[in-house]
């Protein structure tokens, strides 16, 4: 039988977007800055927890046993560099009791900085399990709708989400991320995450992997004029701009590089997850080899940062930036709106 979390690893390797909006950001200059590189700090702050760097492993995989590898080799990269590990959803250890492809990073890495994931379709019971078995940091509560509605075997019901979600903030005692899956999310989704109590909202927009492009290869006939459904991880930074200073916002989908990063970090992020990147990494090169790429993505965040005139995290929403294209577009009609 074809195990689905392999396929969207398959899949997810496979697509190219065409387009990334963060092609569409420049960021100004400065030719005189005031600090030097060694003064740059990059630590940051979400989810009630400390971070010595503004970017992250994101939810990936669990579940078979290519995904235990990839666990594997994400950790000891997330572990060597210091940076945060989200597990993918934990639901896929809940369907196997076998199923050690989560907790092996825990065990492998005791002090790992650890996070896990889980569906909003699923009770908040599925997350006090995750939680019991992988003591995280934070619980991400994922949204996918196009994913599950693409999927020939995905949710049909959405009537109760709403519900579940409130009875995670209720009962789950540790943070709680609301995260998009690469669809992007915007003002009236974290309205409403807002008023049921969530403080902390990963935007995950469209630009890198698409997971309707991922069911639709998964589907016979596959639906592919949705490959490119949601907004885009700008866009949704930018419609959320007013909001950057009243909840916690983390910027994903489609980060390729430390400019990426950065950019995310001007337009408001706490933080900056990544996912398909890193996972095309660790499949193509040896983990000593990542921990290097990894390692000289904080030096190259420091040089960008420095070239800013920003000494940390918080000065880098003073610089100015410019938009281009499509993503100027989208800015100038939601002003008007
Ligand atoms: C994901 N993503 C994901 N997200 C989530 O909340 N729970 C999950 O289990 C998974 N599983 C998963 C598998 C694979 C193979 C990929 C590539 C991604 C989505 C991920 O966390 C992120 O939101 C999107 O992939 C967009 O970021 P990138 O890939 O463009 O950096």
């Amino acid at each position: 039988m074809k195990n689905r979390k392999d396929e969207h690893i398959r899949y997810a390797l496979k697509h190219r977007s065409e387009y990334n909006s963060f092609d569409e950001v420049e960021l100004v200059h400065c030719s005189i800055p005031k600090y030097n590189l060694e003064e740059i700090e990059l630590k940051t702050r979400f989810a009630g927890c400390e971070f010595t760097v503004p970017f992250f492993i994101n939810a990936i995989t669990g579940g078979s046993e290519n995904a235990r590898k990839i666990n594997q080799k994400l950790a000891r990269v997330a572990n060597e560099c210091g940076i945060l590990f989200v597990t993918g959803s934990y639901s896929a250890a809940l369907k196997n009791v076998q199923d050690d492809s989560f907790e092996i990073v825990k065990r492998e890495n005791p002090d790992l900085k650890l996070a896990t994931n889980i569906g909003i379709d699923k009770d908040y019971e599925a997350g006090i399990k995750a939680i019991e078995a992988l003591n995280p940091l934070f619980l991400q509560v994922h949204v996918n709708l196009m994913q599950e509605l693409i999927m020939v075997e995905g949710s049909r019901n959405f009537g109760e989400w709403e519900n579940n979600l409130q009875k995670f903030v209720q009962n789950i005692k540790i943070p709680i991320v609301l995260k998009e899956v690469g669809f992007g999310m915007t003002e009236a989704t974290v309205k409403k995450g807002i008023e049921l109590g969530i403080k902390t909202f990963d935007i995950s927009g469209r630009g890198g992997t698409s997971f309707a492009f991922i069911e639709n290869m998964r589907r016979e006939n596959g639906l592919h004029y949705l490959d490119n459904w949601g907004q885009t991880t700008i866009s949704c930074l930018l419609n959320l701009k007013n909001y950057v200073d009243k909840v916690e916002v983390i910027a994903s989908g489609g980060v390729r590089n430390p400019l990426d990063i950065v950019k995310s970090l001007v337009l408001g992020a706490k933080a900056v997850g990544i996912s398909k990147v890193i996972l095309e990494l660790v499949v193509k090169y040896e983990v000593e080899k990542v921990i290097e790429i990894v390692e000289n993505w904080k030096n190259e965040c420091r040089m960008i940062m420095c070239a800013l005139n920003a000494n940390n995290i918080e000065e880098l929403r003073n610089v100015k930036y410019i938009l281009y294209g499509k993503t100027l577009e989208f800015f100038m009609q939601q002003k008007e709106s």
